[in-house]
């Protein structure tokens, strides 16, 4: 038996990378698991891959009405949420600091954290009614420590990792647990700039313990204990899985 049998669990950002693998091994643990992306035919496509366990529903995180819709549909379908995993995220605007813009400064806010606000108002009452539920945010080690040419990517990290602990402080004494996960460099669509460039990995990865790039999974199979009841007694943490770079970067 699966240990998210029969949860609820909405996943943002799961057609490809860290989200999908996060919602594989929720699908494979025995949960309902509502899949976002800004595409319908992408997500139609991991539903079919993963099995119907996973519903797809389009929703572009910085838009209100597109989230109000999904957890409408999740409501209606399933009659409540467990598990909410902010993961929708955008590194959009990197380079120099001097030169980001107000429109990437509100883009980046958008994506990276308001779009979490918008939807832990949403879920979290629901939660709280029944006494019980998990929160996931998907950080960045870059919230943690500052890189060259990251000023806006940090800036929204540091502020989930500071909403998770805000949260967490507040909904604890209502059941919910709220969690953060601040991944160090993890193979995909999103960090192609760090591992594509051979020499800039090896560089990256000769310093760090576990000398090699993450995968999805790695990142999901943590979630996993977080959302579910083996990890009860955890809330208001940022679980850093980065291979021990952030070590290495002291
Ligand atoms: N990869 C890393 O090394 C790394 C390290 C630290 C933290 N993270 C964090 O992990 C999370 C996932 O990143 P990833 O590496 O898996 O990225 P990814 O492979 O680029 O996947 C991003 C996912 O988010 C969706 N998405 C993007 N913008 C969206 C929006 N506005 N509304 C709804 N969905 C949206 C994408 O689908 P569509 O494009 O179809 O919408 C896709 O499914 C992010 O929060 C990222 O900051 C990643």
């Amino acid at each position: 038996m699966g240990i998210l049998k029969d949860k609820v669990a909405i996943v943002t950002g799961a057609s490809r990378g860290i989200g999908r693998a996060i919602a594989e091994v929720f699908a494979r643990e025995g949960a309902h698991v509502v899949i976002c992306g800004r595409k319908q035919d992408t997500l139609d496509q991991v539903a079919r891959e993963i099995g119907p366990a996973v519903k797809p529903v389009v929703c572009h995180v910085g838009r209100i009405d597109q989230i109000e819709s999904m957890i409408g549909t999740t409501a209606r379908e399933f009659g409540r949420i467990d598990i909410l995993v902010n993961n929708a995220g955008t590194n959009l605007a990197h380079g120099p600091c001097l030169e980001m813009d107000e429109a990437q400064f509100d883009k980046m806010v958008e994506i990276n954290v308001k779009s979490a606000f918008r939807l832990v108002k949403l879920v979290a009452p629901g939660m709280c009614d029944r006494g019980s539920g998990s929160i996931i945010n998907i950080a960045s080690m870059s919230g943690l420590r500052p890189q060259v040419h990251s000023l806006l990517y940090s800036m929204t990290k540091a502020a989930l990792i500071m909403m998770t602990q805000s949260y967490a402080l507040e909904l604890g004494p209502r059941g919910v647990r709220v969690n953060a996960i601040a991944p160090g460099l993890i193979q995909t669509a999103l960090s192609e700039y760090y591992w594509r460039d051979q020499q800039r990995s090896s560089e990256l990865f000769a310093r760090q313990p576990i000398p090699r790039i993450g995968q999805p999974a790695e990142i999901a199979e943590v979630a996993l204990l977080i959302a579910s009841e083996r990890g009860s007694y955890m809330t208001g943490q940022t679980v850093v899985v980065d291979g021990g770079l952030l070590l290495a970067l002291l």
